[in-house]
């Protein structure tokens, strides 16, 4: 198929950014949307053009380093992730729009490519569990309810993507930062840094500039691993009993 790409270029980050056009063409439907893009960039250095830069590392939808708006969408029209995002989603003749991340506390290193480092200092900021070192203790030796365990192991599904982010019109990790909390805060090993842990996880975030939750939603819709809104309450919940026991 042939497209038309609006590339977001922009040098660094402190230059000014502009939409740039692209013909491309030959793109197969069986391409991964990274694929595409590479193709484009093999255009471009044949031409002696700069190749637009882009985040990617397993490309298989596991390390959350693919992060594009595509057509106004984190990670495009599917529930998925860039990279797992297929060509076949669309058609021959398309205009697609390509943009980075937009959230201040992500600022763009170069075209497609924003600083999310402010979601390590966050985790950093969670600090440790309490749990003894040496080798690893026999699995059944700290027993966890099995619904508890079921929903620990599925928000600890979440990437660190910050495709929340993005879709957030307040530009919040709440979605992010409740996933976190929740999968700590569900499991035994969680518990003796509970409250102190979401005091210091919530700070960060304010700290970094995210904006508060305002039961939108988008964030949900757009997570390519289903991260369930209601994490967002239970980090409400636990920031209301760390707040009333001092933390
Ligand atoms: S909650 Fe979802 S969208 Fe947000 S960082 Fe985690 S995986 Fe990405
Ligand atoms: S490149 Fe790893 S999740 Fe997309």
């Amino acid at each position: 198929m042939n497209l038309t790409l609006k590339i977001w270029r922009q040098a660094d980050a402190t230059s000014a950014g502009a939409m740039h056009t692209y013909p491309l063409e030959g793109v197969s439907e069986d391409m991964s949307f990274l694929e595409m893009l590479d193709l484009l960039n093999e255009k471009l250095v044949t031409h002696g053009e700069e190749p637009v830069a882009f985040d990617s590392d397993c490309r298989e939808g596991i390390c959350g380093m693919c992060s594009l708006m595509i057509n106004g969408q984190a990670h495009g029209p599917e529930v998925t992730t860039t990279c797992q995002l297929h060509m076949r989603s669309f058609s021959d003749g398309d205009t697609i729009t390509i943009e980075p991340w937009r959230a201040d506390p992500f600022p763009v290193v170069k075209d497609l490519i924003v600083d999310r480092s402010a979601f390590d200092r966050i985790i950093q900021n969670g600090g440790y569990i309490s749990a003894n070192t040496g080798s690893a203790p026999e699995a059944n030796s700290v027993p966890a309810p099995r619904d508890k365990a079921m929903r620990a192991f599925n928000v600890a599904t979440c990437i660190g993507c910050g495709a929340c982010v993005a879709a957030c019109p307040n530009g919040s990790a709440s979605l992010f930062l409740g996933a976190k909390i929740t999968h700590l805060g569900e499991l035994p090993q969680g518990q003796p840094e509970r409250y102190s842990r979401v005091s210091t996880m919530v700070a960060q975030h304010d700290h970094e500039g995210f904006g508060g939750c305002t039961n939108i939603g988008e964030c949900a819709a757009a997570c390519p691993k289903e991260i369930p809104l209601d994490v967002i309450s239970q980090l409400n919940k636990d920031l209301r009993t760390a707040i009333k026991q001092g933390h």
